[in-house]
């Protein structure tokens, strides 16, 4: 199984082609696969905003759209002091796709932390309510 400091460089490396233009906030993210793959993302950013696509978001299609469906872990990294969590809605599709993986957040001096996404998206909906009815 890769390391969580093998999963951060990936994500830092991938955080180095973010599109940021507009916010020159450059996040990169790494998805461990059961297989044990690493597919990343980073953000990209549009001139019309609400059009922007978050690290995670990104690294979670495209593994998806490669056929991965089994993940361990995804891994966010930003160059923050406090360490940059999943927006609402990654943490939304991260639920979606991964279900309660853990969730490694990491900044650029080296700190880390890592929770899982049932505890950052208690009460969460799923597709499990639309099959109760
Ligand atoms: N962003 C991410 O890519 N992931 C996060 O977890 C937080 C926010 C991006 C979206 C936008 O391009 C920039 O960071 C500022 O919000």
């Amino acid at each position: 199984m890769k390391s969580n400091p093998e999963i951060t460089k990936a994500a830092a490396a991938a955080r180095e082609n973010a599109h940021a233009p507009f916010s020159h906030f450059k996040v990169g993210a790494a998805l461990l696969t059961t297989g044990d793959a690493i597919v990343t993302g980073c953000n990209i950013e549009n001139a019309s905003y609400g059009l922007t696509m978050c690290a995670e978001r990104v690294a979670i299609f495209k593994a998806v759209s490669e056929g991965e469906s089994n993940f361990v872990k995804i891994c966010v990294v930003a160059d923050t002091d406090a360490l940059t969590p999943p927006c609402g809605a990654c943490r939304q599709i991260i639920w979606e796709f991964c279900g309660d993986v853990e969730v490694l957040m990491a900044n650029l001096q080296g700190e880390s932390a890592t929770f899982q996404m049932s505890e950052l998206l208690p009460k969460a909906f799923d597709a499990s309510f639309l099959d109760s009815k």
